[in-house]
């Protein structure tokens, strides 16, 4: 691996660990319009993804609570500072990117030029066991998106 490579792991590393001992926007939003669950049904970690969205659609403010494992905090935490401001189709688009980049490795697959900083999460790749704890709230996304009542689950 070349140093530029490996100074970029690093970081993505740090970016991970600094999510998930300093969850940004932890908390309940009251005036969501979008919410759901998330759950892992193989640990019972449980997370909730609150959404406020405009009427020109765009995703104005979001925030979660739960309880989970340092990845999925992280992962909840990176979401919720990446959404804000997207459009519902390119927020939509980009819950499915980063599910797919989890379970098939895949960095091919494209994120969004100004969400670069979820590229953090592809280092979970190296711990198969925890790829759930990072899609946990990418799928918890995709159900408040699409108002689906039933909780997003891993499995
Ligand atoms: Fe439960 Fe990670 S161990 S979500």
């Amino acid at each position: 691996m070349s140093e530029t490579a490996r100074d970029m792991q690093d970081l993505y590393r740090e970016l991970v660990l600094d999510h998930s001992r300093n969850p940004r926007h932890f908390g309940r939003l009251d005036d969501a319009t979008h919410t759901a669950d998330g759950i892992n049904p193989l640990c019972g970690d449980k997370l909730q993804l609150y959404l406020r969205v405009n009427t020109a659609g765009e995703i104005e403010s979001s925030s979660f609570e739960g309880s989970g494992c340092a990845i999925s905090i992280a992962s909840a935490s990176l979401l919720t500072d990446a959404v804000r401001g997207l459009p519902i189709a390119q927020a939509q688009a980009c819950s499915t990117a980063v599910t797919a980049r989890l379970t098939t490795g895949d960095q091919a697959i494209e994120l969004a030029a100004n969400l670069d900083k979820l590229r953090a999460l592809d280092g979970v790749r190296h711990y198969p066991s925890r790829v759930k704890c990072a899609t946990l709230a990418w799928y918890a996304l995709r159900s408040a998106l699409n108002q689906d009542n039933t909780p997003a689950t891993t499995e």
